[in-house]
Protein backbone atom coordinates (compact mmCIF):
# COMPACT_ATOMS: atom_id res chain seq x y z
CA UNK A 1 0.00 0.00 0.00
CA UNK A 2 1.77 3.62 -0.78
CA UNK A 3 3.06 5.36 2.15
CA UNK A 4 1.39 8.95 1.03
CA UNK A 5 3.27 11.95 3.34
CA UNK A 6 2.02 15.45 3.58
CA UNK A 7 4.00 17.82 1.27
CA UNK A 8 2.16 21.59 1.33
CA UNK A 9 -1.03 22.90 1.51
CA UNK A 10 -2.44 23.40 -2.00
CA UNK A 11 -2.54 27.15 -1.12
CA UNK A 12 1.14 26.97 -1.77
CA UNK A 13 1.57 25.85 -5.27
CA UNK A 14 -1.27 28.40 -7.39
CA UNK A 15 -2.36 27.40 -10.76
CA UNK A 16 0.34 27.87 -13.26
CA UNK A 17 3.17 27.28 -11.14
CA UNK A 18 5.39 24.73 -9.50
CA UNK A 19 7.40 24.10 -6.01
CA UNK A 20 10.24 21.79 -4.98
CA UNK A 21 9.97 20.14 -1.75
CA UNK A 22 12.16 17.23 -0.02
CA UNK A 23 10.80 14.21 0.99
CA UNK A 24 12.93 11.72 2.50
CA UNK A 25 16.18 11.16 0.42
CA UNK A 26 13.92 13.00 -3.11
CA UNK A 27 14.00 16.10 -4.16
CA UNK A 28 10.37 16.71 -6.04
CA UNK A 29 8.69 19.13 -7.16
CA UNK A 30 4.75 19.50 -7.00
CA UNK A 31 3.36 21.17 -10.18
CA UNK A 32 -0.25 23.01 -10.74
CA UNK A 33 -1.95 23.11 -14.32
CA UNK A 34 -5.25 23.15 -15.51
CA UNK A 35 -5.73 19.27 -15.03
CA UNK A 36 -4.46 19.16 -11.50
CA UNK A 37 -1.50 19.12 -8.86
CA UNK A 38 1.21 16.50 -9.72
CA UNK A 39 4.44 15.50 -8.66
CA UNK A 40 7.90 14.77 -10.42
CA UNK A 41 11.75 14.33 -9.65
CA UNK A 42 12.91 17.81 -9.36
CA UNK A 43 16.10 16.82 -11.95
CA UNK A 44 15.75 17.27 -15.67
CA UNK A 45 16.72 13.78 -17.51
CA UNK A 46 18.61 15.78 -19.72
CA UNK A 47 21.38 17.44 -18.01
CA UNK A 48 20.34 17.37 -14.43
CA UNK A 49 19.35 20.97 -14.17
CA UNK A 50 16.72 21.80 -11.38
CA UNK A 51 13.41 20.89 -12.92
CA UNK A 52 11.99 23.64 -10.50
CA UNK A 53 13.92 26.61 -12.07
CA UNK A 54 11.96 26.17 -14.63
CA UNK A 55 8.12 27.46 -15.28
CA UNK A 56 4.66 25.94 -16.71
CA UNK A 57 4.19 27.22 -20.05
CA UNK A 58 0.68 27.80 -21.82
CA UNK A 59 0.03 24.52 -22.28
CA UNK A 60 0.82 23.28 -19.26
CA UNK A 61 4.17 21.90 -19.61
CA UNK A 62 7.27 21.87 -17.07
CA UNK A 63 9.66 24.19 -19.12
CA UNK A 64 13.07 23.25 -18.07
CA UNK A 65 15.41 27.07 -17.38
CA UNK A 66 18.82 25.35 -18.76
CA UNK A 67 18.14 23.87 -22.14
CA UNK A 68 14.08 24.20 -22.96
CA UNK A 69 13.24 20.77 -22.28
CA UNK A 70 9.23 20.69 -22.12
CA UNK A 71 7.47 17.42 -20.12
CA UNK A 72 4.00 16.46 -19.71
CA UNK A 73 3.16 17.36 -15.65
CA UNK A 74 1.23 14.17 -15.07
CA UNK A 75 3.31 11.70 -17.26
CA UNK A 76 6.31 13.15 -17.13
CA UNK A 77 7.03 12.60 -20.71
CA UNK A 78 9.06 14.28 -22.94
CA UNK A 79 6.77 16.95 -25.16
CA UNK A 80 10.01 18.97 -26.44
CA UNK A 81 13.82 18.53 -27.03
CA UNK A 82 16.52 18.21 -26.09
CA UNK A 83 15.66 15.49 -23.70
CA UNK A 84 14.96 12.15 -24.72
CA UNK A 85 13.61 10.45 -21.31
CA UNK A 86 10.92 11.50 -19.23
CA UNK A 87 11.05 12.36 -15.76
CA UNK A 88 10.12 9.80 -13.23
CA UNK A 89 6.54 10.72 -11.44
CA UNK A 90 5.59 10.18 -8.02
CA UNK A 91 1.69 9.00 -6.27
CA UNK A 92 -0.10 12.28 -5.57
CA UNK A 93 -3.49 12.76 -3.51
CA UNK A 94 -5.29 16.06 -2.36
CA UNK A 95 -7.43 16.09 0.46
CA UNK A 96 -8.70 19.13 2.26
CA UNK A 97 -6.38 21.43 0.40
CA UNK A 98 -3.78 19.67 1.37
CA UNK A 99 -0.92 17.75 -0.95
CA UNK A 100 0.04 14.17 -0.33
CA UNK A 101 2.70 11.94 -2.26
CA UNK A 102 3.52 8.50 -2.29
CA UNK A 103 6.89 7.58 -3.10
CA UNK A 104 6.72 3.69 -3.30
S1 LIG B 1 19.12 20.36 -18.36
FE1 LIG B 1 17.00 20.50 -18.78
S2 LIG B 1 16.89 20.78 -20.93
FE2 LIG B 1 19.01 20.56 -20.52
Amino acid sequence: MADFKKVANTDDIPLGSMKSFKLGFEQIVICHNNNGFFAVEDVCSHDSAPISDGHIDADGHIVCARHGAKFECKSGDVKAPPAVVGLETFKIKVENNEIFVSLD
